[in-house]
């Protein structure tokens, strides 16, 4: 109980800002490059947080999940099909350079993505996917690359919100919603 409490707290304060669970993920073996920020929690690297290597500049969103096991061995263990010893199945996942994975996002044992890469939202990652593209769906495959990514964006209502505080942004979006350009 008392274990459990401390673990607890731990991770409440691991998960304060992007520096804390940056900090928080190394001392526990994953390898996380320099400016990579997590909006999701520490626990999306799951209970092998030290099978999972990240490059630089990368970005996951909320809900993200690292999974570095397949727990449906379970089911082989319990009929016994490795002559009475429980086998585990893992493989570690590598996530290049200025990588973006979209809310809610899973990525699967033994998955490599390249540099440049762009997951979609809900997509769910079971094969590698190569550098400079965008990937989305279930299972993740190859939607477009980074160029066109760009030449699709570039046409579209964009805002720079740099040096802007966060109620400035809030003022100009309202503001973007009243004139209906969002
Ligand atoms: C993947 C993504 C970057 C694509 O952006 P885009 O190129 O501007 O996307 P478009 O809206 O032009 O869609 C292009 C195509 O991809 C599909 N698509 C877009 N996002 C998708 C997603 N997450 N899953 C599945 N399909 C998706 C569209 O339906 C469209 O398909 P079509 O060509 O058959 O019509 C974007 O949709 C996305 O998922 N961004 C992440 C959002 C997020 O997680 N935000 C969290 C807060 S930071």
């Amino acid at each position: 109980m008392f274990k459990k409490i401390v673990k607890r707290i731990e991770l409440w304060y691991s998960n304060r800002n992007w520096a804390s669970k940056r900090k928080y993920l190394i001392k526990k073996g994953a390898v996380i490059g320099e400016g990579t920020r997590l909006n999701c929690k520490v626990q999306a690297f799951g209970t092998e947080p030290y099978l999972i290597t990240c490059g630089n500049d990368c970005l996951f969103a909320g809900g993200v999940s690292f999974i570095t096991h397949d727990g449906g061995i379970k089911v082989l263990n319990t009929l016994n099909k490795f002559n009475g010893r429980r086998m585990s199945k893992l493989a570690q996942i590598k996530i290049g350079n200025n990588v973006y994975i979209g809310q809610n996002a899973m990525i699967m044992p033994g998955v490599e993505i390249g540099d440049n890469v762009v997951i979609g939202a809900g997509a769910i990652v079971t094969h590698n996917i190569p550098d400079n593209v965008v990937a989305v769906g279930i299972p993740a495959t190859v939607k477009k690359s980074i160029d066109e990514y760009y030449e699709a964006t570039v046409n579209k209502k964009l805002f720079c919100f740099e040096g802007h505080s966060a109620e400035e942004k809030e003022r100009i979006l309202t503001e973007a919603k009243k004139k209906g350009v969002i």
